[in-house]
């Protein structure tokens, strides 16, 4: 029965909830009683069953979508938005000369071998030895390399050091570990004063 007075929303609630108005509770009410605790027998909210029947009206849109015609899962959506991600990131890294251990070349021209070498003296002779002859560290002139020797071993042995005693130089950033690393390839060859016993296996630079 509609009260006078009642508001639009009022009326709404009502019809979605269809709830029984609180002076009427004792006629849905279930003869059980758990300490008190009491159980009425509303019906569905109508709101929630509408919800319910359109989820599986959807459902057999769903399953022809994707069984049916076989349109790709959201797992192989995700993986073609990583890989298209991932495609951009490197033609920016390319565009922008931003260099990572995958896209890392030799440098050969004069200014980036002189800025290695700098680099090489200031942070690395201690070990290696200014001639590239080696002390603590492996000889770096000679064609036995423990690592590698193409530029993206030597690129990664330098950003991340070994659990041997070569640290980690990534602080340096990509930049300045590609000059250093093209510089260390060209003292290959080289005659070192006292070079150090080969160390790793002959490696070929192709
Ligand atoms: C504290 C001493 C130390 C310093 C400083 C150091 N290294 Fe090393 N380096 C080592 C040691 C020790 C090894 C051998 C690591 C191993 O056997 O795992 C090594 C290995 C290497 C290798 C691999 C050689 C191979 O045979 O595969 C390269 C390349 C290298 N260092 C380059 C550099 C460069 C470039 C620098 C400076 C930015 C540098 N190192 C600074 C101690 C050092």
């Amino acid at each position: 029965m509609a009260k006078k007075n009642e508001s639009a929303f009022d009326r709404l609630l009502k019809k979605l909830t269809k709830a029984t108005p609180i002076e009427e509770e004792s006629s849905v009410k279930l003869d059980h009683d758990f300490d008190g605790i009491q159980e009425l027998n509303n019906p569905l909210p109508p709101w929630w069953t509408a919800g319910f029947i359109i989820t599986i009206i959807l459902s057999v849109f769903y399953i022809f979508y994707y069984m049916v015609q076989g349109k790709d899962s959201q797992y192989v959506e995700y993986q073609r938005e990583v890989a298209r991600a991932k495609a951009q990131v490197d033609a920016y890294k390319k565009a922008h000369h931003i260099v990572d251990a995958n896209t890392v070349t030799v440098l050969t021209d004069k200014k980036s071998l002189e800025e290695g070498k700098e680099i090489y003296l200031k942070n690395c002779a201690a070990c290696h030895v200014a001639d590239g002859g080696g002390l603590v560290g492996p000889n770096l002139t000679d064609d036995y390399w423990i690592y590698g020797c193409d530029i993206k071993s030597i690129f990664n042995v330098i950003t991340n050091g070994t659990s041997k005693g070569m640290p980690p130089w990534k602080a340096l950033g990509a930049d300045k570990i590609q000059k250093v690393a093209s510089y260390v390839l060209s003292l290959h060859g080289t005659k070192p004063a006292k070079p150090k016993a080969p160390q790793g296996k002959p490696c070929k630079r192709g």
